[in-house]
């Protein structure tokens, strides 16, 4: 099977590392040997720390999308942009492996009914959970289960932030030490501010619900103002704080958001420490499922895209149909929630209560605010620089829907 590549940088360099490493036991999978052709990057000249491809390295993606020798395309740059030239490729009946989080959110449903039209398959493991295999098992699941929720630790960045700074390091220390680790970026917003984690949360309600969520759809606070000072004021001794991300389905439609939440120390979604990641889905009639694993790093993100690879092979030889259901139209609510407040002064705590919907139940011996619009509560608190924490009730494995506080 011969494929060609676009970007080689952390996941694309690993894969080829990957390919050319463990060339023969990936035959033996595949069922025949995977080469890889070109690579298409920004900078051919640049040096890599991989094997070349059989014909280099080039700039040119259409040159690589026109090549008829190239059976699969994988892409492993990253960015929006690449819609069309995938939508091409799928569009040559041809598959396509990528670990595009960003693209996938966004126009997933519209990639995957190219993939059903054109009875090319589309495999995307390395978008989510890393070294966790959770697409595959949510694409399974589908087909049999009914799924009520999907939720868990997206992002590996956030987390290691959160277990530092809960250790009493201030965020810009705790930031400098995930910069020096290669957990950050320098501009790391995307992980802070949860979007990268409300992007694999569209892609995981997409899967386990059927619907296209938009990313921005999802109310989102991220954990950048958060400090050893608020958690310690906020949270308990037996509590722990994770940003989550979750998804449900209610009565009248999907809801869900990414926020810091308060577990309880002993909730299977406490348990991620460092750059690891954790996702739960629940539903009939399987209950509550859990995995862990590596959240994000090129070698944990390139196995999975290897083993897509392994997969594609082996479905292209038996002739299986394309397993993507299509997106079915829903309701998105914002859901109601509690929260724990802490500020850095009782005025703007004053300050924020008076801002609130008239009837909003807020204690401020304790702090707890709500249940309120989880959309209007992270605005309010955002706007009136209050730090806030989700407050969210169970234990165990925490899979159904969150009973607030
Ligand atoms: N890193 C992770 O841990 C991780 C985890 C899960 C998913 N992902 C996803 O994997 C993808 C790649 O991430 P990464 O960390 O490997 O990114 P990266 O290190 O920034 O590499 C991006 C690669 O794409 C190439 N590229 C960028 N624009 C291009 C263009 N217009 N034409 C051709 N090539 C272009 C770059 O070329 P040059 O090398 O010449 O600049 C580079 O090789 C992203 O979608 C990301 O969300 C990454």
């Amino acid at each position: 099977m011969n494929i060609a590549v676009i970007g080689a940088g952390h996941v694309g360099a690993a894969l080829l590392r990957q390919l050319h490493g463990r060339a023969e036991r990936v035959a033996r999978e595949a069922g025949e040997p995977v080469t890889v052709l070109r690579a298409a990057v920004r900078e051919p000249e640049k040096p890599r720390d991989c094997p070349d491809p059989v014909f280099g390295y080039t700039r040119d993606v259409g040159q690589l999308l026109q090549d008829a020798r190239v059976d699969v395309l994988v892409e492993v740059a990253g960015g929006e942009h690449w819609l069309p030239a995938l939508s091409t490729f799928l569009r040559s009946g041809r598959p396509v492996v990528t670990a595009n989080k960003a693209l996938l959110a966004r126009h997933g449903p519209v990639l995957f009914s190219l993939a059903r039209e054109h009875g090319a398959p589309i495999r995307f493991e390395a978008a989510v959970g890393g070294a966790m295999p959770i697409i595959r098992i949510l694409l399974d699941a589908r087909r049999v289960d009914h799924l009520s929720y999907v939720g868990g630790v997206l992002n590996g960045t956030a987390n290691f932030l959160l277990d530092r700074i809960a250790g009493g390091v201030p965020y810009e220390a705790a930031l400098e030490e995930a910069r020096r680790a290669g957990l950050a970026e320098e501009d790391p917003s995307d992980d802070v501010e949860g979007l990268d984690a409300a992007r694999k949360l569209s892609i995981l309600a997409q899967l386990a619900f059927g619907t296209a969520v938009p990313p921005e759809m999802w109310p989102r606070a991220g954990i950048a103002r958060l400090s050893p000072r608020v958690l310690q004021a906020v949270l308990h001794e037996d509590e722990r704080v994770k940003l989550l991300a979750e998804a449900w389905r209610t009565e009248d439609g999907i809801t869900g958001y990414v926020g810091p939440v308060i577990l309880p120390a002993s909730a299977f979604l406490a348990r991620p420490s460092g750059a690891e990641n954790a996702v739960v889905l629940d539903g009939n009639p399987g209950g509550p499922t859990a995995l862990m694993g590596l959240g994000a790093g090129g070698d944990a993100t390139a196995s999975q895209v290897v083993a897509d690879l392994v997969s594609v092979a082996r479905s292209r030889r038996a002739g299986v149909p394309v397993d993507l259901l299509p997106a079915e139209p829903a309701t998105i609510l914002s859901p109601r929630l509690r929260a724990r407040l802490a500020s850095p002064d009782a005025r703007t705590l004053e300050e924020f209560s008076r801002r609130l919907p008239p009837l909003t139940p807020l204690d401020l011996d304790t702090g707890v605010v709500g249940p309120l619009d989880a959309g209007a509560l992270l605005a309010l608190a955002a706007s009136a620089d209050v730090r806030l924490l989700i407050a969210r009730r169970g234990g165990g494995l925490l899979g159904a829907p969150p009973v607030p506080l």
